[in-house]
């Protein structure tokens, strides 16, 4: 099958990549000409495991093409996904300008029906818009083409990505036609064995899904920062308490672990999102409210441990900052809990050492070369002549650190430790200081 896939962002290119993989002729449309010159060399513009071998394997069977030219893209693909993305406005409401802008290029360059689909994460009500937009410059045109809109929205996970898209636990479709719902089970036929992952629903009952799922998730996370905050007053441990409910089957082990804040770029903008939208709709959504006022407050508990172990006044101290990125197997460093740890640490007059197997040339991007902040080679280096550790990202390689040599780099050994990866008990035996998130007994 034919298809174009307008934006390749994370979503579009491994979905892209993923389609041509299974057989499908895929041509990505993107209007930054740096990117897609880099894309046709095999560069890929992110960090994602796997995922430059296999663009470099389909652009190779020819299967997989990348263009800066709509008017191709639209002439190729039976099937047009859009997925540009929508980052929020001003208000956190998504803004659809480049989502719209790909509907107006369809509506100017298409001679046949065409099933547009909806990828990128928008509000309810979007695919209407879409649609309208594609009808205006049809009817500007004279022409009466039939395009049918499918909301399908994307589910995958930085760091995960290929495997997500390869081995999906459902597939949404949102559309009121026959048509493009045959359409729609043909393409996704190769992701469809064994049992029928397809679930048909009207268009924005399926946009809202997306918001729900990552909404419904992001509520997990805030639940148990708020519950870990509680256990540390009370003298109780959250990891404790994380696996007996965890083996309750209706709460589950999964998207309950406590930390310094949940980030990325999807999370932090779709509660804010669905939050406006409520709001526009005169619908007070208290609970997404809070997980999103959880969140921010979250952000803030390392440095509010570091400054309870050191005071406020940070001057003249050092500390080793381990894991940049929002979390592991990503370099993505947008809403990133060691953000909000940098700034407040420096804010506070202390400088800070960090290291992330992935994410340096991201922070250096980020922050440039400053006095307050070094960027350092290995997480060993981080740590000479600091006074504290911080582990912000529980990246496998800061698991079963040599605690010995911890003990000896630092100048005062204490771990703030923001995924709880370490066992109190055991730093405590070892002379390290340990502070973890909603861990009672350090307290
Ligand atoms: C998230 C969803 O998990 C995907 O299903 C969705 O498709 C994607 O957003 C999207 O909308 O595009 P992602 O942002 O890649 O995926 O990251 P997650 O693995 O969900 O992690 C999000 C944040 O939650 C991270 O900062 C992570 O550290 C934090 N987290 C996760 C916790 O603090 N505790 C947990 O138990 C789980």
């Amino acid at each position: 099958m034919k298809v174009t896939v307008f934006g390749v962002g994370y979503v579009g290119l491994v979905q892209g990549a993923v389609l041509a993989e299974v057989g499908h002729d895929v041509l990505c449309i993107d209007i930054d000409a740096a990117k897609i010159e880099r894309l046709d060399k095999g560069q890929i513009p992110i960090y994602e495991p796997g995922l430059e071998a296999l663009v470099k394997e389909q652009t190779a069977h020819k299967r997989l093409s990348f263009s800066t030219d709509p008017i191709a893209g639209v002439a190729h693909g039976e099937v047009l996904f859009i997925a540009v993305g929508t980052p929020p406005d001003e208000d956190g409401s998504a803004d659809l300008a480049h989502v719209l802008a790909v509907a107006r290029d369809i509506g100017l360059h298409m001679f046949d029906p065409k099933i547009v689909v909806n990828k990128s994460t928008v509000p309810v009500g979007t695919a209407d818009k879409v649609r309208d937009t594609i009808a205006a410059e049809l009817a500007s045109r004279d022409l009466n083409i039939c395009v049918d809109v499918v909301s399908n929205p994307e589910f995958l996970k930085e760091g995960a990505a290929l495997d997500d898209c390869r081995r999906p636990d459902r597939i949404i479709v949102g559309s009121d036609s026959q048509d493009a719902q045959d359409v729609m089970r043909e393409l996704y036929a190769p992701f469809n064995r064994n049992h029928d992952r397809m679930i048909f629903m009207d268009v924005r009952s399926a946009e809202l899904t997306k918001y729900a799922a990552n909404c419904m998730l992001a509520t997990k996370i805030s639940f148990m920062n708020e519950m870990a905050n509680i256990a540390e007053h009370l003298g109780a441990d959250i990891e404790m308490v994380r696996k007996g409910i965890g083996s309750d089957p209706r709460i589950g082990y999964q998207f309950i672990y406590p930390g310094c804040g949940y980030g990325g770029s999807c999370f932090p903008k779709d509660v804010k999102a669905l939050v406006k939208t409520s709001e526009k709709i005169g619908v007070d959504a208290r609970v997404l409210k809070s997980v999103e006022a959880v969140n921010l407050k979250q952000k803030q508990r390392l440095p509010e441990l570091v400054k309870q172990h050191f005071g406020d006044d940070l001057s003249g101290l050092v500390f080793a900052l381990w894991g940049l990125s929002f979390k592991p197997q990503t370099d993505d460093m947008r809403e990133a809990p060691s953000r909000v740890v940098i700034e407040a640490i420096i804010a506070a007059g202390g400088t800070v050492q960090a290291f992330d197997p992935e994410a340096m040339a991201e922070a250096q991007r980020i922050y440039g070369v400053r006095d307050e902040l070094k960027l350092l080679g290995t997480k060993e280096a981080a740590l000479s002549g600091a006074d504290g550790l911080i582990v912000c990202t529980e990246w496998s390689s800061f698991r079963a650190p040599d605690f010995n040599e911890i003990k000896r780099l630092l100048k005062q050994p204490v771990i703030f430790d923001g995924r709880n990866l370490y066992d109190p008990a055991r730093l405590e035996a070892k002379g390290i200081a340990y502070y973890g998130i909603g861990r009672g007994r350090s307290v």
